[in-house]
């Protein structure tokens, strides 16, 4: 924490109001907060599908800086690569990060059918959707085709969902868990073939970490602005100054799924 301890708090909310949210990029948390990451290395094992497909499809792209670091790292690209995103920053943002490495990102908003025929990819994948679209991943992967993705799990980050919000409903908390997504899948004439899932521990080092991160990640507090929850933010402030970073687990689950040979 070091230097930060002696900034304000009027000057930790105004830093983390200003950040832009736009993207999935986290390196402005460095040195503010921690997150451990899974031990599978999703965006590593992309790079190995996306090496081995001849026509890939990434779901719920953000920025494309996962697509674009694993097509990076592939030895080999996909003969065709689409991207879809439907938050319009994040459409611009990903048309500049992947156009140049020949991905088009098309614009679609996530709850709508997805634009592509029946059968169009042997490779779908998303990391961290808001929801996965099992009917339509199903439809558009080739018989024998894959999806690999990782998801957010049951009850991420809950311990700072519940401070500002309180205890949350079991129904709430168990939502995006593993096993309801296996039925899911299961239900769309998807074969669940790997299904691993993690805990992981994270740290917020200051007032301005937390704000930045819940208005970065809309679905955890939803309508947070800092005047909402002004009275929490100082408390929290307090508590992070007198007993150090908050702690706090995120869930995270690696689901790869195969619509069976015709
Ligand atoms: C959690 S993001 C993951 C993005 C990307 N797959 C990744 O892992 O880097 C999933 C979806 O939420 C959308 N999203 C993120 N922030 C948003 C916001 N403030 N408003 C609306 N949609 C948002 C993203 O644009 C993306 O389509």
């Amino acid at each position: 924490m070091g230097g930060q301890d002696s900034r304000s708090f009027e000057e930790l909310l105004a830093e983390g109001v200003a950040v832009p949210t736009e993207g999935w990029d986290f390196s402005w948390f460095e040195g503010r907060a921690t997150e451990a990451r899974p031990s599978w290395g999703y965006a590593v094992s992309l790079a190995d599908r996306l090496a081995a497909a001849t026509a890939a499809l990434d779901l719920q792209t953000g920025g494309g800086e996962v697509l674009e670091f694993a097509l990076g790292r592939a030895t080999k690209a996909p003969v065709l690569t689409v991207a879809t995103e439907g938050w319009p920053p994040n459409v611009a943002k990903a048309t500049a990060l992947l156009a140049p490495r020949g991905v088009a990102v098309v614009a679609s908003p996530e709850d709508a059918p997805l634009p592509f025929a029946d059968g169009a990819f042997d490779l779908v994948t998303s990391r961290h959707p808001v929801q996965a679209p099992w009917p339509e991943i199903a439809r558009v992967l080739r018989p024998g085709g894959t999806y690999f993705a990782q998801h957010v799990g049951p009850h991420s980050v809950f311990e700072l969902v519940e401070y500002f919000l309180g205890p949350q409903p079991e129904e709430v908390r168990s939502g995006r868990h593993p096993e309801r997504e296996r039925a899911d899948a299961e239900a769309a004439g998807l074969e669940v073939v790997d299904l691993r899932a993690e805990e992981l521990r994270i740290e917020f080092h200051d007032i301005a970490a937390v704000v930045h991160f819940l208005r970065k990640v809309i679905w955890m507090v939803p309508d947070f602005t800092v005047e909402a929850y002004r009275p929490q933010l100082r408390s929290l402030h307090e508590r992070i100054a007198s007993d150090g970073p908050f702690v706090a687990h995120s869930t995270r689950h690696l689901f790869e799924a195969r619509r069976p040979d015709a």
